[in-house]
This record gives C-alpha cells, sequence and structure tokens, in this order.
C-alpha cells in the first residue's frame, strides 16, 4: 500500500460536524476516530479538531480533517470562519430531544448561507440521527418520512447513529467521502498541504480564539 501511494494520490478535506448542544458532535468524532465512547459530557467550547486519515483505495489516502464545532456558536459570529473551505459536513440532532430536529433546518442554512462549492452548490451535508440506542421523542423516523426530509432540504442521506453503540458512524461517514470526491471539489483539494489548517482569512482576533479553543 505505501509503494502504491508514492505514485497515488492524497486529499485533505475539511468536513464539518455541526448541531445542538449535547447531540453528541465531539461523542461520535471520538468514537470515529479514537474508538472511544464516554457517558461524561463537556460541552465543546468554540472549535475542536481531530484527523483521520483513512486508505481509501491502494491508490488514495484521505486525510479527514473532522471540525468540531460548540453547539453553543449558532448563536455566535465565527461559524462563517469556520466554515470556510468545508468540502463537506454532518448535521447532528439527537432522537431524545425533538427540539434538537427543529433546529436541524437553522443549522443547514447557517452552513449554506456560509460555504459553496466554487460551482456555487452547497457542500455535501449528511443528516445524522444520533442516540438512535434512546427512545425517539415524537419523531416520526420512518425511513420515507426521513428520505422526503433529506430531499426537501438538500442533504445527500440520513443515518440513525449511535456513539455509544458504535451504529453506523463508518457507514455514514463513506457515503460523504464517497460525495466530497465525487463533486467538483476535488481539484482544489488536490495540492494542499496535509494537516496545514488554513487560517488565513482570520482577523487576528479571530485566529486567537480558535487557538485558544
Ligand atoms: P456540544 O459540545 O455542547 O455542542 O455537545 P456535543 O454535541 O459535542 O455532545 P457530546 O458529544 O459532548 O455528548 C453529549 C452527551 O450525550 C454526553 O453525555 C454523551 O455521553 C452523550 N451521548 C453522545 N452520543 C450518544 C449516543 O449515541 N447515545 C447515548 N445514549 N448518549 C450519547
Ligand atoms: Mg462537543
Amino acid at each position: 500500500m505505501a509503494e502504491a501511494l508514492r505514485s497515488g494520490t492524497e486529499h485533505l478535506f475539511k468536513v464539518l460536524v455541526i448541531g445542538e448542544l449535547g447531540v453528541g458532535k465531539t461523542s461520535i468524532i471520538k468514537r470515529y476516530v479514537h474508538r472511544l465512547f464516554s457517558h461524561n459530557y463537556r460541552a465543546t467550547i468554540g472549535v475542536d479538531f481531530a484527523l483521520k486519515v483513512l486508505p481509501w483505495d491502494p491508490n488514495t489516502l484521505i486525510r479527514l480533517q473532522l471540525w468540531d464545532i460548540a453547539g453553543q456558536e449558532r448563536f455566535g459570529n465565527m461559524t462563517r470562519v469556520y466554515y470556510k473551505e468545508a468540502v463537506g459536513a454532518f448535521v447532528v440532532f439527537d432522537v431524545s430531544r425533538h427540539s434538537t430536529f427543529d433546529a436541524v433546518l437553522k443549522w443547514k442554512s447557517d452552513l449554506d448561507s456560509k460555504v459553496k462549492l466554487p460551482n456555487g452548490e452547497p457542500i455535501p451535508a449528511v443528516l445524522l440521527a444520533n442516540k438512535c440506542d434512546q427512545q425517539w421523542d415524537g419523531l416520526e423516523n420512518s425511513p420515507s418520512t426521513l428520505d422526503r426530509y433529506c430531499k426537501d432540504n438538500g442533504f445527500i442521506a440520513w443515518f440513525e447513529t449511535s456513539a455509544k453503540e458504535n451504529i453506523n458512524i463508518d457507514e455514514a461517514t463513506q457515503l460523504l467521502v464517497k460525495n466530497i470526491l465525487a463533486s467538483d471539489f476535488i481539484h482544489l483539494s488536490e495540492n494542499r498541504e496535509p494537516d496545514n489548517v488554513n487560517l488565513t482569512d482570520m482577523t487576528e482576533e479571530d485566529e486567537n480564539k480558535a487557538r485558544c479553543c
């Protein structure tokens, strides 16, 4: 594999994980990257980062830079900075709290208004119905209803996930990456320096905030 990769392609993809407070964004990332889960809740402040190296095929290596945006950031004014140059997103809600589903469209429209593919299309977004190990709170979870919801609101797909039970997180990521690879954005990602978080458009104040977070 290493030999093949020397002549193959490497991509760095910035992927956002957004949604209301406490829906499980940090837990999903921890499960995906570190294979860990904790019941303790510590709210993310600002933004956090994680990197997952994903051998895609013998010729392609993908570095997924996961941006874990704090739920409370929907009320701040930093999301435009955080979203910049993202090529994909997960919008997460908690199936056991209906209010977090109601906020999904607020996150989606914030996303679509602040970041776009070069051709003007929205970046691929996958909806995650997290904590599916728990009881759904008055939500209609029939596949056809959520399929329709995704079609109407510009999500490429939805998955029931559980960070606790490790359900569907790998599958959702595979699908998102597949869509990112298929999108027009790919040519922009090819020659980027891996691990190089682009902070160029931040003001000094923004940069300090992001770093300290
Ligand atoms: P903010 O950082 O405040 O935006 O929250 P977050 O979306 O990052 O939530 P976090 O991952 O910190 O999880 C919040 C709480 O939900 C924690 O107590 C987790 O243990 C719990 N949790 C996360 N995912 C799951 C899950 O799939 N099932 C269950 N039962 N609990 C979960
Ligand atoms: Mg968090």
